[in-house]
């Protein structure tokens, strides 16, 4: 994996963006996969500016997000979809049908997982894979556990999980979904490129273990070490706990 520190939030998700929008330059059909959390919102900040200035052209990219809680409809506020139009895709140049994301209210859940896994090959694979880095270690929704399941499934979502979601929810635990879909580690691992994005001195202990530590369904990020185009952008409160940083 290699590393990259920036020196704040803001630097990181300058030059991630920059590097997106070189990535659409030369390939306009670039296939994205997009994470969620608070960590993303400064990059979207930062694309949605360069699509404003004339900077960055997504009409003819394709976009996977991760995962979307199940039992939330697209149009509800609190879904993953919402989220996503709210910082992105309402600020830039991207048609409806471009956008995939999983439906939360599927009547099948095993079909629709399956859907999406058709769709992500039809499409030609992910090209460039965005991840965030959950606190506990997740990506997407593949919660820590004994195993891992390889392709897009329906899962559990840890009490820890569900507490730092619960923004998303006016701080209601109660309303916060028990389950989710999402991508799972073998759908995240097939993406060309993977850049996952970690800022802040709370994430500094994860990262570590992850760069570090060993491969372990215990800490599912930790996967990422089998991946050959992996790349880990940090700022320097997330980078702390680095042996070449300590
Ligand atoms: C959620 C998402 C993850 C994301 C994580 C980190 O749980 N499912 O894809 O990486 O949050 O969130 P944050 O960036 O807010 O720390």
């Amino acid at each position: 994996m290699r590393v990259r520190i920036f020196s704040s939030p803001v630097a990181a998700s300058r030059a991630l963006a920059a590097d997106i929008a070189r990535a659409l330059d030369e390939n306009p059909r670039l296939v994205l996969g997009l994470p969620t959390g608070r960590t993303p919102i400064p990059l979207y900040r930062e694309l949605s500016a360069l699509h404003r200035s004339g900077r960055m052209d997504v009409s003819r990219a394709r976009t996977f997000n991760l995962d979307e809680f199940l039992g939330i409809a697209a149009d509800d506020p609190r879904s993953y979809h919402a989220f996503m139009r709210r910082h992105l895709f309402d600020r830039v140049n991207i048609a409806a049908k471009r956008i995939h994301l999983l439906n939360g209210l599927a009547r099948n859940v095993a079909r629709e997982c399956e859907r999406y896994e058709r769709a992500i090959a039809r499409a030609g694979g992910i090209d460039l894979q965005i991840l965030g880095l959950g606190a506990n270690g997740h990506i997407g929704f593949n919660e820590p556990g004994r195993a891992l399941v390889a392709r897009t499934h329906r899962t559990r979502l840890s009490p820890s999980t569900r507490r730092a979601n619960a923004g998303l929810f006016a701080g209601r635990m109660s309303d916060v979904p028990r389950e989710a879909l999402s991508m799972g580690m073998g759908t995240i691992l097939r993406a060309r490129r993977i850049v996952l994005i970690a800022t802040g001195a709370s994430k500094a202990g994860c990262v570590r273990r992850m760069i570090e530590g060993p491969v372990t369904p215990r800490l599912p990020a930790s996967f990422l070490q089998l991946h050959s185009n992996t790349e880990i952008w940090l700022d320097s409160a997330a980078a702390q706990g680095l042996r070449a940083e300590g």
